[in-house]
């Protein structure tokens, strides 16, 4: 089974640039392309947040059309810089799901690995908030299967990463979340967004990681007085791969043209 997790696509309307600078529609396009030529082609794709950058009806269209080529299914939950309402018209066939569920919060059921979908979302804010409302529907879903692999994935990470502006924009009820998930032991990993690179850690007995951005990256600054600012490292997405051996393998990877591949040589000889 193989997972393909992009985050932070962060689309505009048409003709304009995120923060004056980052045309984000031309880097989902190149992520889409990236994903577009694996081989094993996933068999899904999961989107978690900041998917648009201002909630706009606009911007959700333009984002279904560039993810339209995308042949496997798409499981988003909503950013800080979403909207509930602009999400579920953009993924109807989810937003029935998720009816009767204040929140978008959804299981997947259909692979060997669980998925569990949560919304992180605070209107108004760009810090994160897990109530007791939707920790025990999480607590609830996680109960139904005890034996099966699972992962939870969520805009906001439940853990501090030291970068401090980021950290400031934390996620309220993260120690709640904590003691939920170490009830869970079947949790292999709580797959964040939010922070535009890649970080993990060890965190409630299981994993918790955040992926690079499909366009800019959060700046690595790891003062406490680290000024909010972004860079332009290379976009990226990652692949969480399954097999019953083996567990979850997670792969980080680069979205550009670059030399190679190339054979490894040693004397004029192969050697691998
Ligand atoms: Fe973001
Ligand atoms: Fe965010």
């Amino acid at each position: 089974m193989l997972i393909v997790q992009i985050t932070d696509t962060h689309i505009k309307p048409q003709g304009r640039l995120a923060y004056g600078r980052v045309d984000t529609a031309l880097f989902l396009e190149r992520a889409v392309a990236a994903i577009g030529a694996l081989v094993p082609a996933p068999d899904l794709v999961l989107l978690t947040g900041d998917l648009v950058d201002s909630g706009g009806a606009d911007e959700y269209d333009r984002l279904t059309e560039l993810l339209r080529p995308l042949r496997a299914p798409l499981f988003p939950v909503a950013g800080n810089h979403d909207e509930r309402s602009g999400l579920a018209r953009a993924f109807p066939e989810l937003a029935a799901r998720v009816n009767g569920n204040p929140f978008f919060q959804y299981t997947v059921e259909d692979w060997p690995v669980r998925l569990i979908g949560l919304d992180t979302v605070l209107p108004g804010s760009g810090a994160g908030e897990l109530c007791a409302e939707r920790l025990s529907w999480l607590d609830a879903r996680l109960s139904e299967q005890p034996d099966r692999p699972t992962i939870v994935f969520q805009h906001h990470p439940p853990f501090a990463t030291g970068i401090g502006h980021m950290d400031r924009l934390g996620l309220t009820g993260a120690a709640a979340q904590a003691a939920v998930i170490r009830r869970h032991p079947q949790v292999e990993r709580v797959l964040c967004g939010h922070l535009h690179r890649p970080i993990q850690v060890r965190w409630a007995g299981t994993l918790a990681s955040t992926a690079p951005s499909t366009a800019h990256q959060v700046a690595l600054d790891l003062r406490d007085e680290a000024p909010s600012a972004f860079v332009m490292e290379p976009p990226g997405y990652q692949i969480h791969a399954w097999r019953a051996e083996t567990g979850i393998v997670s792969h980080t990877a680069a979205i550009g043209a670059f030399d190679g591949p190339h054979p490894f040589f040693k004397d004029g000889k192969l050697i691998d």
